[in-house]
């Protein structure tokens, strides 16, 4: 089987992943090159614009993603572009329409619902919910060298506060990914997973405590952070980075089965392992009834379950150590008192709930 990268947790430096050097770009906003001042353009405007419209009005050659693809697209449509005298030649740029045409991704094939003066999640009193490729990329901006991305397009503060420009990724995304498109209401709801008061993340928007994980192939250290596309992009080293395409469901870098009767296999959880150490998990280094619960145990006759039925992906607002049960796996407890799970101390901790029948009241390890 092919292992996706062990880590996708900031910008590659050599061989390692080096955290630290995304954290110190995140904090300086980006103020760098932009793709007009591009060496490998011909015209600085006129690779992308025609002629002088209407106030107002950017007179593309094509529209929304077809504009993009004219160099991000297919060879055959740079060679276009080449011929025109627009893209100088021999410039080597990845085919996002591939990503684009993966099973899960964003819809930017869907047309006619951008606009360049928009204000999402809402605009002219209707919600929308599109994707193009300029809701996530200033096309005046582009990235300081083949590295970070300069985020300056709109998006909306972790507390709700619009922004003409964002300056974490994250922002961009809790652009569209909140009351119509997310479940604001839920405890799943980004909002709340992420808020920076929740008791466990996945150190998106709080640091990582460079405590949590034994498992880790990539090892952290206190004050490290992730991004939303270290976990939602193609998991495709050799293709673009970007939540833009994915054969996996959610957009996620790899397979990621939620079954709560799931057999265990390198595949099934891929996902989790390509950070996590499968054999670290099974191995029982930090939780001793892991193995128990998640391949099942023949003798006895029960089954296995997946990661999903104890962990949050994003974040717990209530609990540690990401446990959110599954409430298709996990009922309350037969006494009636609800499922809930609390530390007792390193590595020790106690569930109170119902699964697949066995009655834990408490269950302590
Ligand atoms: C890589 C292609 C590209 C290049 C190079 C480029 N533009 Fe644009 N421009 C766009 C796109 C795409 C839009 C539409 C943005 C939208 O729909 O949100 C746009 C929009 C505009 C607009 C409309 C208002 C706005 O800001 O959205 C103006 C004005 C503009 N461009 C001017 C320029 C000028 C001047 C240059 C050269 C210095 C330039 N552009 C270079 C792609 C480009
Ligand atoms: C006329 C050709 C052309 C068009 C049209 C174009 N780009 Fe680009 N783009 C380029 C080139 C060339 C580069 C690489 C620039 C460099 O390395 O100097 C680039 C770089 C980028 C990068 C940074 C990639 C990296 O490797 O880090 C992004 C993101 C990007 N473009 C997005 C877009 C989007 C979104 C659109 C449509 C709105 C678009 N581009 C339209 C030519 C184009
Ligand atoms: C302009 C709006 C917009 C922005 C910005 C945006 N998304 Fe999306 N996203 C969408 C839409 C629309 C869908 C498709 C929803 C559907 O079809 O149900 C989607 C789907 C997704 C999915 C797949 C969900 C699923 O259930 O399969 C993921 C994951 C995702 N987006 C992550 C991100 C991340 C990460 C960012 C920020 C880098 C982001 N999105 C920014 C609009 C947006
Ligand atoms: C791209 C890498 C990556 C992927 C993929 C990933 N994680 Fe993590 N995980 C991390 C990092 C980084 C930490 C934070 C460690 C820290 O705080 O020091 C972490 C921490 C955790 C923790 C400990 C949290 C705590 O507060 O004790 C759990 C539990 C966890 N991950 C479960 C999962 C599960 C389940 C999956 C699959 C659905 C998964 N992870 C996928 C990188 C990843
Ligand atoms: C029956 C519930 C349950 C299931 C199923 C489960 N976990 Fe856990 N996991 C826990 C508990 C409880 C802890 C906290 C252990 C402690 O006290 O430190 C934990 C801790 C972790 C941690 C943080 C410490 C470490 O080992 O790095 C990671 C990562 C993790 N689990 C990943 C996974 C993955 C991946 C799967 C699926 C393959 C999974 N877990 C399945 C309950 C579960
Ligand atoms: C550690 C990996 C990881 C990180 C970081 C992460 N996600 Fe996810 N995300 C997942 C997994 C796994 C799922 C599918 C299972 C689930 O829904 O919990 C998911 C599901 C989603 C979905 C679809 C379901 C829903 O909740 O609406 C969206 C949208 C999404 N993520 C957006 C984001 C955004 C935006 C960010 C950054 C703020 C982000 N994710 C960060 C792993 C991650
Ligand atoms: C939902 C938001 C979103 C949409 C929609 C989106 N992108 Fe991206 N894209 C990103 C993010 C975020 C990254 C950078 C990820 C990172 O920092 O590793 C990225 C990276 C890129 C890169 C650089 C890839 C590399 O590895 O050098 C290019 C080029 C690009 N996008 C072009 C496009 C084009 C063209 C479209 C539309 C057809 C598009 N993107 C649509 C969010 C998006």
């Amino acid at each position: 089987m092919s292992v996706i990268r062990t880590s996708r947790i900031g910008q590659t430096v050599g061989a390692g992943v080096v955290l630290a050097v995304t954290v110190a770009l995140l904090m300086t906003p980006v103020t760098g090159g932009a793709h007009v001042d591009s060496t490998e353009l011909t015209d600085p405007c006129g690779s992308c614009h025609v002629g002088h419209g209407a106030k107002g009005e950017p007179m593309l050659l094509k529209a929304e993603e077809k504009f993009c693809y004219q160099c991000h697209g297919s060879q055959e449509e740079r060679a276009e572009m080449v011929a025109m005298g627009k893209l100088k030649p021999g410039v080597e740029l990845d085919d996002l329409s591939a990503e684009f045409n993966k099973a899960y991704g964003h819809p930017v094939k869907r047309s006619g619902e951008h606009s360049p003066i928009e204000i999402l999640p809402d605009y002219a009193g209707s919600a929308v919910s599109h994707a193009e490729c300029v809701d996530c990329h200033n096309p005046h901006e582009r990235v300081t060298g083949k590295g970070d991305m300069g985020y300056k397009v709109k998006g909306y503060s972790l507390s709700g506060q619009y922004l003409e420009e964002s300056v974490y990724e994250y922002e961009i995304c809790l652009k569209c990914h909140t009351d119509h498109l997310g479940t604001k209401t839920s405890d799943r709801s980004l909002v709340k997973a992420f808020a920076r008061s929740a008791r466990s993340q996945h150190p998106v928007t709080a640091p990582s405590t460079g405590l949590g994980s034994p498992s880790l192939l990539d090892k952290t250290t206190a004050g490290q952070y992730m991004k939303c596309s270290d976990c939602h992009w193609s998991g495709n080293e050799e293709g673009p980075r970007g939540p833009h395409g994915s054969r996996h469901e959610f957009l996620l870098s790899g397979n990621y089965s939620r079954d709560p009767y799931g057999t265990e296999s390198p595949f099934a959880y891929q996902f989790c392992y390509s950070c996590h150490d499968r054999m670290s998990i099974l191995g029982n280094e930090s939780f001793p009834l892991h193995r128990e619960h998640i391949e099942g145990d023949l003798a006895q006759g029960t089954k296995g379950t997946s990661c999903y039925t104890c962990h949050a992906s994003h974040g717990a607002p209530d609990s540690p150590h990401l446990i959110m049960f599954n409430g298709l796996a996990v009922s309350p407890a037969k006494s009636g008192r609800p499922a809930s799970y609390d530390v007792t101390g390193t590595q020790s901790g106690t569930c109170v709930l119902m699964c697949h029948g066995y009655n834990h009241e408490p269950g302590s390890y």
